[in-house]
């Protein structure tokens, strides 16, 4: 018997240390790859701009100037009229050559490629004054800070269609320090602006750039269709970076993320749909979402989010090969009572844990409201949700899944589980009003409100205490 567990354990430890080498070392790889890669090309040439629409333009061709002090909001609005002249004969390609070209922000048109040039920086103008105001999302009702107005994006676009912003890992770099500073000394009368925000479009690409310090979120599609986002590395302090998420797709359908670098001051990566009635109302889903082959790290909430506005309802959702590293949580579900919608059929497939306090999390508490007008009986739905695949070592309280009688968690499957901990010996698989199931054997041993089949899917032993609760968050 102690010798069959540590066998088994033995084996859980070398299969963990195999995933962490593969997830790990294949997205260092690429980084590596096109770091040395970089080297190599900087000798001899400037890397050579690929021409990706029919007609090209370069940014000084509007009078731009890269001296990280001219301001080029002009030369961009400038580019995009021109681009946006080609629209029926295949768009236009905009090419950010390397230096510093600091802007305020711009709108982005249909058919346009933006190409950021090795070393190009984009670089957003930190006083608010040339930050436009926009309505409030009506999903949200609410700036999300602020009652009223928000500031629109650096980078924006409203109905568009084919928009790809790519490069040669050029950078757009929202500056936010004196954002979040302003936000913490509560000096802002609007929410902050994300660094880039398409709304109501479809066709989009972004892949092989760098976005770092934004005001607020990095990269926020709204209300889209057909989206991919590949190769983005995206940074921001893990400490004193207030609301800096990588990626946030709100009442998106068909997206893919995947091979992302992301650490950052708040989510990795959040999946949304709205808030409590102004959700409810607007009723647009997030589903069909893919995020995998992804290196997070989140120092102060989780690598991957859903919520807590998902009152559009979050569904079909696979997150696949996932290495969460020196974070405060892994997976995170989150909700609360007025948000109404639902969390269901989501599946999340080989995930390593590296140092996280908190390894999956299911939240029903989450009191954040827009007003005071949210439906105090619009309980979200949340079941039919598979973990297969979680190893990991370091971490405090592998499973904390919290349910409610209003909002209890239904159809909730672990198999192949091994989570080693460093901290205590109990609560560390933490339930409550959840039902489900355990298939073959997990470390750390599951909580008895779950149900318990064999590796073959046979009944072992019917969970009889679904909804005793034995949750503490004091660790
Ligand atoms: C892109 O640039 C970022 C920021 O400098 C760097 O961390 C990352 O490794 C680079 N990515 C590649 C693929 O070179
Ligand atoms: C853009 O124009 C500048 C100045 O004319 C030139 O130095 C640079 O090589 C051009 N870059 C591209 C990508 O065309
Ligand atoms: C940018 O797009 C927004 C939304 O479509 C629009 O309200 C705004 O006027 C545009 N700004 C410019 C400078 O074209
Ligand atoms: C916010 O509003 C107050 C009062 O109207 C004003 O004094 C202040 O300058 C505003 N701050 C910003 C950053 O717009
Ligand atoms: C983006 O990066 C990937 C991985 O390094 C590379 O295969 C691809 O060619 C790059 N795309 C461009 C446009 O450079
Ligand atoms: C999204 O992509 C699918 C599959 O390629 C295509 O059938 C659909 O028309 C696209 N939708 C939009 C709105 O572009
Ligand atoms: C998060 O940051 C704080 C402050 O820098 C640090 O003490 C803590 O160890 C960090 N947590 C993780 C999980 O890295
Ligand atoms: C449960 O979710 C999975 C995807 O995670 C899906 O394939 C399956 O059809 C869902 N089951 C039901 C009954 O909807
Ligand atoms: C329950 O979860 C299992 C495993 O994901 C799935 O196959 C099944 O379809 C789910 N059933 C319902 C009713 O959601
Ligand atoms: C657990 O609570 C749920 C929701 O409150 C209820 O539907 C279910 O019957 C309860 N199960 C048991 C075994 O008491």
């Amino acid at each position: 018997m102690v010798a069959n567990f540590t066998l088994g354990f033995a084996s859980h430890r070398t299969l963990f240390t195999v995933l962490w080498i593969v997830g790990f070392v294949s997205l260092f790889a690429w980084q590596r790859n096109l770091i040395d890669g970089f080297w190599a090309v900087r000798v001899d040439s400037e890397m050579e701009i690929p021409v990706l629409r029919p007609v090209v333009f370069n940014l000084t061709d509007f009078g731009g100037v890269g001296d990280g002090r001219t301001l080029n909001t002009a030369a961009f609005e400038k580019a995009v009229a021109a681009i946006a002249k080609l629209r029926g004969k295949g768009g236009g390609q905009l090419n950010v050559p390397a230096g510093e070209w600091l802007t305020g922000p711009f709108n982005v048109t249909s058919h346009m490629t933006l190409f950021l040039a090795e070393n190009a920086v984009i670089l957003a103008i930190q006083d608010e004054k040339y930050w436009p105001l926009m309505s409030p999302l009506p999903s949200y009702g609410y700036g999300r800070e602020h009652h009223g107005p928000r500031y629109g994006s650096l980078i924006h676009g409203q109905h568009l269609k084919d928009v790809v912003i790519t490069g040669h890992n050029g950078t757009i770099d929202g500056q936010g320090e004196v954002w979040w500073q302003k936000h913490r000394q509560r000096a802002l009368n609007y929410t902050r602006g994300p660094l880039v925000q398409i709304m109501w479009s479809s066709d989009i690409h972004i892949s092989n750039i760098t976005l770092r310090n934004s005001p607020f979120w990095n990269i926020h599609p709204y209300d889209c269709k057909n989206i991919t986002i590949t190769y983005v590395t995206i940074l921001a302090p893990i400490y004193g970076a207030p609301n800096t998420d990588g990626i946030d797709p709100d009442s998106c359908e068909n997206v893919l993320i995947e091979n992302c670098y992301i650490s950052v001051g708040d989510d990795g990566i959040a999946i949304k749909s709205g808030w409590d009635q102004y959700g409810i109302a607007y009723g647009q889903p997030s589903t069909n979402i893919v995020m995998r082959n992804l290196v997070v790290q989140s120092n102060v909430s989780a690598g991957i989010s859903i919520g807590s506005e998902m009152s559009g309802g979050v569904s079909n959702i696979l997150v696949e090969n996932v290495v969460v590293w020196n974070s405060r949580r892994g997976m995170r579900i989150k909700t609360a009572p007025g948000r109404g919608g639902y969390v269901q059929h989501i599946t999340y497939r080989n995930l390593v844990f590296d140092n996280v306090r908190v390894g999956i999390i299911m939240k029903t508490d989450y009191n954040e409201h827009a007003d005071d007008g949210y439906d105090r009986k619009a309980f979200p739905i949340i079941r039919n949700i598979s973990f297969i695949g979680v190893h990991g070592r370091g971490v405090r309280v592998p499973v904390r899944l919290h349910g409610s009688d209003d909002i209890p968690l239904r159809n909730i499957t672990f198999k192949d589980m091994s989570v080693g901990i460093t901290y205590k010996k109990k609560h560390i698989f933490q339930c409550a009003y959840v039902q489900g199931r355990v298939i073959g054997d997990i470390f750390p041993a599951p909580c008895d409100n779950l149900d318990r089949y064999d590796e073959q899917g046979n009944l072992i032993k019917r969970s009889i205490s679904q909804n005793i609760t034995d949750v503490d968050y004091d660790f």
